[in-house]
């Protein structure tokens, strides 16, 4: 009797787990939480934030090579347009934090990708790689350049709902006037 009691227990205990793991996995946040590692490590440190997450999102490191931002940061009187230049002990305290979590440096998410398919190039952009191209192909002009919410590739926060996160996930994308994207 006592053994079929604790076996009711073991059953009891092995449903409740299993329900509350069916429930984690219908929940994406949690889905991604600690299994899952970003697609793009969030670079958190606060000057990065603050001087390079003014004019647009503070971009993870892990997008481009250590070259790509050596590039940028040797060029922000001219920054695609735009002056960003930053007093000199800000601006290299940046760029080793960039250079060092850059995405041939790190080997998590999808940088190692990222870094593969470059082949030694370091573009200024990663919205101008064949990589970042493969994943937005489908996507047409008018939902971006022409759609005043969004205006450019470079605004990744504009439809990935966790940008910030480094969280690129396809279920975690609404365009600004089309909602939910299923292809
Ligand atoms: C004064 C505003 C401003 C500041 C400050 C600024 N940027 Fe930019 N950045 C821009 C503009 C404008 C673009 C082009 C955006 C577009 O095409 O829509 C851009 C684009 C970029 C891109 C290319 C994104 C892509 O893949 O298309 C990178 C990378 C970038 N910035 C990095 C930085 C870094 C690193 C810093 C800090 C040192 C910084 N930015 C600070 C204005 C700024
Ligand atoms: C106009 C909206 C829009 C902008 C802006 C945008 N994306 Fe996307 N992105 C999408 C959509 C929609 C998909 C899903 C495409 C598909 O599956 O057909 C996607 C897919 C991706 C994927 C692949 C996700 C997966 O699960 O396979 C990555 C990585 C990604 N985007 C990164 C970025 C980054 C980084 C930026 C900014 C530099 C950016 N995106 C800007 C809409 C956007």
């Amino acid at each position: 009797m006592k053994n079929f009691r604790s076996f009711g227990m073991t059953v009891a205990v092995a449903l409740v787990a299993g329900l509350s793991l069916q429930a984690c996995a219908d929940d994406d946040d949690w889905g991604r939480g600690w299994w899952k590692r970003a697609d793009f490590a969030p670079l958190n440190d606060p000057q990065y934030v603050a001087e390079c997450g003014d004019c647009h999102m503070p971009y993870q490191p892990g997008m481009l090579p250590a070259a790509s931002w050596r590039r940028i940061m040797n060029g922000l009187d001219d920054h695609f347009g735009d002056n960003a230049e930053l007093d000199e002990p800000v601006r290299q305290h940046i760029l080793s934090l960039l250079e060092s979590n850059a995405a041939d440096r790190v080997d998590t998410g999808r940088s190692p990708g990222v870094a593969r398919s470059l082949a030694g190039q370091a573009p200024l952009r990663f919205t101008e790689t064949r990589y970042f191209r493969r994943k937005h192909y489908e996507i047409p002009e008018r939902l971006v350049k022409n759609n005043p919410d969004v205006g450019s590739f470079s605004r990744c926060d504009a439809c990935h709902l966790k940008a910030d996160q480094g969280n690129y996930d396809e279920h975690q994308v609404r365009i600004p006037g089309v909602g939910r994207w299923d292809d």
